[in-house]
Protein backbone atom coordinates (compact mmCIF):
# COMPACT_ATOMS: atom_id res chain seq x y z
CA UNK A 1 0.00 0.00 0.00
CA UNK A 2 1.94 2.41 -1.24
CA UNK A 3 -0.25 5.80 0.69
CA UNK A 4 0.34 4.03 3.84
CA UNK A 5 -1.33 1.73 6.10
CA UNK A 6 -5.52 2.92 5.99
CA UNK A 7 -5.89 2.83 9.71
CA UNK A 8 -2.50 4.88 9.62
CA UNK A 9 -3.50 7.48 7.40
CA UNK A 10 -6.81 7.76 9.41
CA UNK A 11 -5.40 8.03 12.88
CA UNK A 12 -3.20 10.74 11.46
CA UNK A 13 -6.66 12.51 9.87
CA UNK A 14 -7.96 12.36 13.60
CA UNK A 15 -4.47 13.91 15.02
CA UNK A 16 -4.17 16.85 12.49
CA UNK A 17 -8.12 17.54 13.36
CA UNK A 18 -7.68 17.19 17.06
CA UNK A 19 -3.86 18.49 17.47
CA UNK A 20 -3.59 21.14 14.75
CA UNK A 21 -6.82 22.01 13.69
CA UNK A 22 -6.29 21.00 10.05
CA UNK A 23 -9.41 19.67 8.60
CA UNK A 24 -8.33 16.99 5.82
CA UNK A 25 -9.64 14.07 3.62
CA UNK A 26 -8.19 10.62 5.20
CA UNK A 27 -7.40 10.02 1.15
CA UNK A 28 -5.47 13.23 1.41
CA UNK A 29 -3.04 12.18 4.08
CA UNK A 30 -0.12 10.14 2.84
CA UNK A 31 2.10 8.08 5.43
CA UNK A 32 5.77 8.87 4.85
CA UNK A 33 9.22 7.84 6.33
CA UNK A 34 9.46 11.20 8.15
CA UNK A 35 9.69 15.21 6.85
CA UNK A 36 13.37 14.46 5.40
CA UNK A 37 12.33 11.27 3.65
CA UNK A 38 9.23 13.28 2.46
CA UNK A 39 11.13 16.04 0.92
CA UNK A 40 13.31 13.82 -1.16
CA UNK A 41 10.68 11.76 -2.56
CA UNK A 42 8.87 15.27 -3.46
CA UNK A 43 11.88 16.56 -4.88
CA UNK A 44 12.72 13.93 -6.98
CA UNK A 45 8.68 13.38 -7.88
CA UNK A 46 7.49 16.96 -7.92
CA UNK A 47 10.02 19.40 -8.64
CA UNK A 48 13.30 19.63 -11.16
CA UNK A 49 16.58 20.08 -11.36
CA UNK A 50 17.37 23.12 -11.44
CA UNK A 51 14.27 24.77 -10.00
CA UNK A 52 15.03 27.10 -7.59
CA UNK A 53 13.69 27.10 -3.72
CA UNK A 54 13.45 29.22 -1.26
CA UNK A 55 14.55 28.36 2.37
CA UNK A 56 14.39 30.28 5.92
CA UNK A 57 17.82 31.39 6.62
CA UNK A 58 18.63 30.28 9.32
CA UNK A 59 16.48 27.28 8.52
CA UNK A 60 16.07 23.35 8.33
CA UNK A 61 19.52 22.49 6.83
CA UNK A 62 18.41 18.25 6.47
CA UNK A 63 15.56 19.50 4.10
CA UNK A 64 18.68 22.06 2.29
CA UNK A 65 20.57 19.18 1.45
CA UNK A 66 17.96 17.23 0.36
CA UNK A 67 16.90 19.88 -2.21
CA UNK A 68 20.50 20.59 -3.18
CA UNK A 69 21.25 16.77 -3.86
CA UNK A 70 18.42 16.54 -5.93
CA UNK A 71 19.68 19.53 -8.29
CA UNK A 72 17.72 22.47 -6.71
CA UNK A 73 19.30 25.53 -6.18
CA UNK A 74 18.74 26.82 -2.84
CA UNK A 75 18.06 30.66 -2.27
CA UNK A 76 18.18 32.29 1.21
CA UNK A 77 15.69 34.15 2.44
CA UNK A 78 15.56 35.86 6.21
CA UNK A 79 13.64 35.64 9.09
CA UNK A 80 12.34 38.04 11.67
CA UNK A 81 10.30 37.99 14.66
CA UNK A 82 7.11 37.05 12.37
CA UNK A 83 8.52 34.27 10.76
CA UNK A 84 10.26 33.97 6.53
CA UNK A 85 10.27 37.43 5.00
CA UNK A 86 7.98 36.69 2.20
CA UNK A 87 8.21 39.76 0.96
CA UNK A 88 12.24 39.17 0.12
CA UNK A 89 11.29 35.38 -1.62
CA UNK A 90 12.57 36.31 -5.27
CA UNK A 91 10.35 35.85 -8.71
CA UNK A 92 10.90 32.54 -10.55
CA UNK A 93 10.97 30.29 -7.08
CA UNK A 94 9.67 26.99 -7.80
CA UNK A 95 8.74 26.38 -4.11
CA UNK A 96 9.72 27.86 -0.75
CA UNK A 97 10.31 25.78 2.52
CA UNK A 98 9.02 26.65 5.94
CA UNK A 99 8.45 25.85 9.20
CA UNK A 100 5.46 28.32 10.45
CA UNK A 101 4.44 26.58 13.30
CA UNK A 102 7.83 27.50 15.54
CA UNK A 103 10.76 28.41 13.21
CA UNK A 104 13.45 26.16 12.97
CA UNK A 105 15.81 27.06 14.96
CA UNK A 106 14.80 31.07 15.64
CA UNK A 107 11.93 29.78 17.53
CA UNK A 108 9.24 32.24 16.46
CA UNK A 109 5.81 31.60 15.14
CA UNK A 110 4.81 33.11 11.45
CA UNK A 111 2.39 35.59 11.77
CA UNK A 112 -0.99 35.41 10.64
CA UNK A 113 -0.68 38.53 8.38
CA UNK A 114 2.43 36.55 6.71
CA UNK A 115 0.55 33.38 6.19
CA UNK A 116 -2.10 35.03 4.42
CA UNK A 117 0.57 36.72 2.16
CA UNK A 118 2.65 33.67 1.80
CA UNK A 119 -0.26 31.37 0.64
CA UNK A 120 -1.74 34.42 -1.66
CA UNK A 121 1.88 35.04 -3.30
CA UNK A 122 2.12 31.12 -4.13
CA UNK A 123 -0.90 31.04 -5.56
CA UNK A 124 -0.11 34.21 -7.76
CA UNK A 125 3.12 33.02 -8.81
CA UNK A 126 2.54 29.51 -9.11
CA UNK A 127 4.82 27.92 -6.67
CA UNK A 128 4.22 24.76 -3.55
CA UNK A 129 5.01 25.84 -0.01
CA UNK A 130 6.50 22.91 1.75
CA UNK A 131 4.98 23.98 5.85
CA UNK A 132 7.38 21.52 7.99
CA UNK A 133 4.92 21.48 11.07
CA UNK A 134 7.76 19.47 13.03
CA UNK A 135 6.47 20.16 16.58
CA UNK A 136 3.62 22.03 15.75
CA UNK A 137 1.78 20.22 18.45
CA UNK A 138 3.85 21.62 21.37
CA UNK A 139 2.73 25.14 22.23
CA UNK A 140 1.54 26.33 25.37
CA UNK A 141 0.07 29.28 26.71
CA UNK A 142 0.07 30.67 23.20
CA UNK A 143 -3.44 31.10 21.17
CA UNK A 144 -3.29 28.55 18.11
CA UNK A 145 -3.01 30.24 14.59
CA UNK A 146 -4.22 28.75 11.41
CA UNK A 147 -2.19 26.25 9.03
CA UNK A 148 -0.82 26.78 5.75
CA UNK A 149 -2.56 23.48 4.47
CA UNK A 150 -5.88 25.25 6.50
CA UNK A 151 -5.76 28.10 3.91
CA UNK A 152 -4.62 27.26 0.72
CA UNK A 153 -4.29 23.34 0.34
CA UNK A 154 -3.80 23.51 -3.26
CA UNK A 155 -0.72 24.74 -2.89
CA UNK A 156 0.58 24.00 0.12
CA UNK A 157 2.66 20.50 1.22
CA UNK A 158 2.08 19.83 5.06
CA UNK A 159 4.79 17.76 6.74
CA UNK A 160 4.36 16.17 10.15
CA UNK A 161 6.78 13.67 11.87
CA UNK A 162 6.50 11.93 15.06
CA UNK A 163 10.36 12.35 15.39
CA UNK A 164 9.82 15.49 17.85
CA UNK A 165 6.37 14.02 19.75
CA UNK A 166 7.72 10.45 20.22
CA UNK A 167 11.12 9.95 18.60
CA UNK A 168 12.72 9.32 15.29
CA UNK A 169 13.45 6.04 15.36
CA UNK A 170 9.90 5.53 14.31
CA UNK A 171 10.49 6.71 10.85
CA UNK A 172 6.94 7.87 10.82
CA UNK A 173 5.85 10.75 9.34
CA UNK A 174 2.87 11.97 7.40
CA UNK A 175 2.19 14.97 3.97
CA UNK A 176 -1.28 16.28 3.00
CA UNK A 177 -0.73 17.57 -0.33
CA UNK A 178 -2.15 18.72 -3.22
CA UNK A 179 -3.62 16.35 -5.22
CA UNK A 180 -0.85 17.02 -8.63
CA UNK A 181 1.79 16.15 -5.62
CA UNK A 182 0.31 13.45 -3.99
CA UNK A 183 -0.26 11.55 -7.12
CA UNK A 184 3.37 12.21 -8.30
CA UNK A 185 4.85 10.91 -5.03
CA UNK A 186 2.81 7.76 -5.72
CA UNK A 187 4.19 7.76 -9.42
CA UNK A 188 7.62 7.81 -7.54
CA UNK A 189 6.97 5.43 -5.02
CA UNK A 190 5.43 2.73 -8.02
CA UNK A 191 8.53 3.20 -10.30
CA UNK A 192 10.67 3.04 -7.49
CA UNK A 193 9.46 0.29 -5.66
CA UNK A 194 10.03 1.96 -2.29
CA UNK A 195 6.98 3.14 0.18
CA UNK A 196 7.33 4.52 4.01
CA UNK A 197 7.84 1.55 6.00
CA UNK A 198 4.71 -0.13 8.03
CA UNK A 199 6.43 -0.62 11.17
CA UNK A 200 6.32 2.97 12.55
CA UNK A 201 3.03 3.46 11.15
CA UNK A 202 1.48 0.13 13.09
CA UNK A 203 3.37 1.49 16.62
CA UNK A 204 1.00 4.77 16.42
CA UNK A 205 -1.98 3.02 15.56
CA UNK A 206 -1.44 0.96 18.81
CA UNK A 207 -0.66 3.88 20.55
CA UNK A 208 -3.74 6.00 19.27
CA UNK A 209 -6.36 2.96 19.64
CA UNK A 210 -6.35 3.31 23.50
CA UNK A 211 -5.64 6.93 23.93
CA UNK A 212 -2.05 6.47 24.93
CA UNK A 213 -1.30 9.15 22.24
CA UNK A 214 -3.18 11.44 23.10
CA UNK A 215 -2.37 11.16 27.10
CA UNK A 216 1.01 11.24 25.53
CA UNK A 217 0.82 14.33 24.35
CA UNK A 218 -1.12 15.94 26.78
CA UNK A 219 1.80 15.05 29.46
CA UNK A 220 4.76 15.92 27.20
CA UNK A 221 3.08 19.47 26.80
CA UNK A 222 2.83 19.95 30.14
CA UNK A 223 6.33 18.68 30.92
CA UNK A 224 7.39 20.78 28.34
CA UNK A 225 6.12 23.27 29.17
CA UNK A 226 7.51 23.32 32.79
CA UNK A 227 10.84 22.78 32.13
CA UNK A 228 10.37 25.69 29.59
CA UNK A 229 9.54 27.85 32.28
CA UNK A 230 12.05 26.53 34.54
CA UNK A 231 14.81 27.91 32.23
CA UNK A 232 13.04 30.92 30.84
CA UNK A 233 13.22 32.16 34.65
CA UNK A 234 16.95 31.44 35.12
CA UNK A 235 17.22 33.26 32.63
CA UNK A 236 15.63 35.80 33.22
CA UNK A 237 16.73 36.56 36.47
CA UNK A 238 20.59 35.92 34.91
CA UNK A 239 19.77 39.16 32.76
CA UNK A 240 20.12 36.72 29.57
CA UNK A 241 17.98 37.67 26.56
CA UNK A 242 16.34 35.09 24.84
CA UNK A 243 14.26 34.29 21.33
CA UNK A 244 11.11 32.29 20.77
CA UNK A 245 7.48 32.08 21.28
CA UNK A 246 5.94 30.00 23.89
CA UNK A 247 5.96 26.67 21.98
CA UNK A 248 7.95 23.64 21.18
CA UNK A 249 11.29 22.59 22.52
CA UNK A 250 14.04 24.92 22.04
CA UNK A 251 14.49 28.73 22.32
CA UNK A 252 17.21 30.72 21.30
CA UNK A 253 20.33 33.07 23.20
CA UNK A 254 20.96 35.66 20.56
CA UNK A 255 25.28 36.55 21.24
CA UNK A 256 26.76 39.29 19.39
CA UNK A 257 29.54 37.48 17.06
CA UNK A 258 30.45 34.55 15.63
CA UNK A 259 33.98 34.35 17.50
CA UNK A 260 31.21 34.70 20.64
CA UNK A 261 29.45 31.78 19.79
CA UNK A 262 32.25 29.78 19.20
CA UNK A 263 33.83 30.77 22.61
CA UNK A 264 30.45 29.60 24.91
CA UNK A 265 30.40 26.36 22.16
CA UNK A 266 33.63 25.56 23.16
CA UNK A 267 32.89 26.64 27.11
CA UNK A 268 30.22 24.73 27.02
CA UNK A 269 31.78 21.40 26.03
CA UNK A 270 34.31 21.81 28.65
CA UNK A 271 31.91 21.91 30.99
CA UNK A 272 29.83 19.27 30.25
CA UNK A 273 27.12 21.11 28.31
CA UNK A 274 26.11 19.91 24.61
CA UNK A 275 25.21 23.53 22.95
CA UNK A 276 23.97 24.38 19.58
CA UNK A 277 25.40 27.24 17.74
CA UNK A 278 23.34 29.09 14.80
CA UNK A 279 26.29 29.22 12.82
CA UNK A 280 25.48 25.18 11.42
CA UNK A 281 21.78 26.46 10.11
CA UNK A 282 22.46 28.88 7.73
CA UNK A 283 22.93 27.46 3.82
CA UNK A 284 24.94 30.89 3.26
CA UNK A 285 27.62 33.42 5.62
CA UNK A 286 25.98 33.46 8.56
CA UNK A 287 25.13 36.72 9.35
CA UNK A 288 23.48 36.08 13.14
CA UNK A 289 24.97 34.46 15.92
CA UNK A 290 23.33 32.39 18.84
CA UNK A 291 22.68 28.81 20.88
CA UNK A 292 20.03 27.23 20.67
CA UNK A 293 18.92 25.38 23.87
CA UNK A 294 16.74 22.17 23.43
CA UNK A 295 15.14 20.59 26.51
CA UNK A 296 13.77 18.06 25.16
CA UNK A 297 16.22 15.44 26.33
CA UNK A 298 16.46 16.03 29.41
CA UNK A 299 14.76 15.43 32.87
CA UNK A 300 13.90 18.41 34.92
CA UNK A 301 16.04 17.08 37.86
CA UNK A 302 18.85 16.98 34.83
CA UNK A 303 17.96 20.72 33.59
CA UNK A 304 18.02 22.00 37.50
CA UNK A 305 21.02 20.67 37.93
CA UNK A 306 22.91 22.53 35.19
CA UNK A 307 21.06 25.50 34.98
CA UNK A 308 23.99 27.51 37.11
CA UNK A 309 26.42 26.64 34.79
CA UNK A 310 24.37 27.05 31.22
CA UNK A 311 23.76 30.33 32.69
CA UNK A 312 26.94 31.32 33.64
CA UNK A 313 28.06 30.26 30.06
CA UNK A 314 25.44 32.15 28.30
CA UNK A 315 25.43 35.43 30.32
CA UNK A 316 26.40 38.40 28.25
CA UNK A 317 29.77 39.66 28.55
CA UNK A 318 31.99 41.97 27.21
CA UNK A 319 34.77 41.51 24.52
C1 LIG B 1 12.94 21.72 11.42
C2 LIG B 1 12.76 20.25 11.51
N1 LIG B 1 11.95 19.64 10.65
C3 LIG B 1 11.75 18.30 10.69
C4 LIG B 1 12.37 17.52 11.63
C5 LIG B 1 12.09 16.05 11.67
O1 LIG B 1 12.59 15.42 10.57
P1 LIG B 1 12.38 13.83 10.40
O2 LIG B 1 10.93 13.58 10.41
O3 LIG B 1 13.02 13.58 9.07
O4 LIG B 1 13.09 13.17 11.53
C6 LIG B 1 13.25 18.11 12.54
C7 LIG B 1 14.03 17.35 13.53
O5 LIG B 1 13.79 16.34 14.02
C8 LIG B 1 13.43 19.50 12.49
O6 LIG B 1 14.24 20.11 13.36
Amino acid sequence: QRAGLPEYRSVITQHLLRHRGLDAATQSVLATGGTTAAVVEIAAAALRPGDVVAVEEPGYQRAVRAFRYAGMRVVPVGVDGEGLRCGDIPPGVAAVYCSPAHQYPMGCRMSASRRVALVERARADGFLVFEDDYDGELRYDVAPLPMLAALAPDVVVHLGTTSKILTPTLGAGWMVAPPGVASAVLDYRDVTGTRASPAGQRVLVELARHGDLGRHLRKLRRELSERRSMLTGALRRAGVPYLGDDAGAHLVVPLESGDGERRRLAEGRERGLLLDGLGRHFAGTPHAAGIAVGYAGCSRAELRQVLGVLVEVLRPRRG
